[in-house]
């Protein structure tokens, strides 16, 4: 910290001391586990004075949580500048919906970019309908066009940059720029980058989501989701979660904590290797076009550049021409990369995509490129030797050829 408290460490320093203090870890290193339902007042005065104090730190019930759910939620606020506090949820994906529920209420509209990830987009058209919000859907390409698309009820406008499966960078500080001053909030999808990669409060944005399940886990063994709030919406967000019962368990809480602190260099291990896997892909005559924006050159690469000081090694890539078939061939070839969702996990992962299903603003294959190159293949980089991956890559396209 430089004498004004503001943060000058760096964020491989910083995820190491984040939300280590020591009432919370004794004399162990990390948060411990601290499992309680229950806990315990000295007398009624305390009871009833402990009724009136809502924060994390004071002890209460379990469901306001403990220790380990307050040095986790710390960790993240102190890994994000501008930010009040982190509301912690049992999966990614409650992180955004709730985040939604906190700042909308029957007749308004949110607006959401076409890339997100497909289970948020499903809450926000069938499930946010039932309480009377509305939802569209909208190109965040499309900075010109933002601005006409703030209406009378729209309240909020909902990001995630790079977006889901396609990876467009979009212009996180102009959109916001254009959302702020018509009272929109708005959020970010931010599960990509990070903290560490994306600062995301400092480019604008009011509530910050990520998905814990990938870097922050880091070992594909939990499911957890929180958002980071300013100061205007983190006491809205902590109404509506706390009412709606949202509480993350210490255990998957603990290691988090865990995975926190190895996320910086599994972070930089995994886009460095996945840097190499997009230069090689690119090389390729099968591969149409590599989607991964820290490559020089490929799209959003500028914005990548100008915004973000990290990322991570999750990328597609498109096959040139060719039918679905080939793309399950070669995927079903690698040996490597397991058939699996999710990311952020130690291990490589490979999926089939299929944008198209899931686009209403955003055509599937883009309107200016090639339409027979639409089968894409969505690649998480882990931890392994890039030189194995590059070797069973090569080994799954030579099937490819064979068909
Ligand atoms: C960008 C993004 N946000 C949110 C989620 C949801 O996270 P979870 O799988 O923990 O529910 C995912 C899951 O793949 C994701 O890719």
């Amino acid at each position: 910290m430089d004498t004004n408290g503001k943060e000058t460490r760096k964020p491989a320093t910083r995820v190491v001391a984040a939300g280590r203090k020591p009432e919370w870890t004794g004399p162990a290193v990390n948060p411990p586990v601290w499992r309680a339902s229950t806990y315990l007042y000295e007398d009624c005065a305390a009871q009833e004075a402990g009724r009136h104090v809502n924060a994390d730190g004071v002890f209460h019930y379990g469901a306001r949580g403990g220790p380990t759910q307050w040095a986790l939620a710390e960790a993240l606020t102190a890994l994000e500048p501008g930010a009040a506090g982190t509301m912690l949820y049992p999966t990614g994906l409650a992180a955004p919906a709730i985040a939604l529920l906190s700042v909308l209420k029957a007749g308004d509209e949110v607006l959401i970019s076409d890339n997100s990830y497909d289970p948020t987009r499903s809450f926000a058209l069938l499930g946010l309908k039932d309480y009377g919000i509305g939802a569209r859907f909208f190109d965040p390409l499309d900075l010109a066009g933002f601005p006409g698309l703030i209406g009378e009820r729209t309240r909020a406008v909902l990001l995630e940059s790079p977006g889901s499966l396609t990876m467009e960078v979009c212009d996180v500080p102009a959109l916001a720029a254009a959302a702020k001053p018509r009272g929109l909030c708005v959020l970010l999808d931010n599960t990509w980058a990070g903290p560490t990669g994306f600062q995301a409060l400092s480019h604008g944005v009011d509530l910050s989501i990520l998905a814990l399940t990938k870097h922050v886990g880091g070992h594909s063994d939990l499911m957890l989701g929180s958002v980071t709030a300013n100061a205007e919406y983190y006491p809205k967000l902590r109404k509506r979660s706390l009412m709606l019962g949202q509480q993350a368990s210490p255990d998957d809480c603990a290691l988090a904590l865990r995975g926190l602190r190895t996320m910086d260099v599994r972070l930089r291990r995994s886009s460095a290797s996945a840097l190499r896997i997009a230069e090689w892909l690119r090389g390729r005559a099968e591969v149409a076009q590599v989607l991964f924006p820290m490559l020089p050159g490929a799209p959003g690469h500028e914005l990548w550049k100008r915004d973000f000081t990290g990322g991570c090694g999750l990328l597609s890539f498109v096959l040139r021409g060719g039918a679905a078939e080939a793309r399950d061939r070669l995927i079903d070839a690698l040996r490597l990369f397991g058939i699996g969702y999710s990311w952020g996990g130690f291990e490589s992962l490979v999926l089939g995509i299929h944008p198209e299903r899931d686009r209403s603003a955003m055509p599937w294959p883009p309107a200016d490129g090639d339409p027979a190159d639409r089968h894409a293949v969505r690649l998480w980089i882990g931890l392994e030797d890039p030189d194995d991956l590059i070797s069973d890559l090569d080994q799954a396209f030579a099937a490819l050829k064979l068909a």
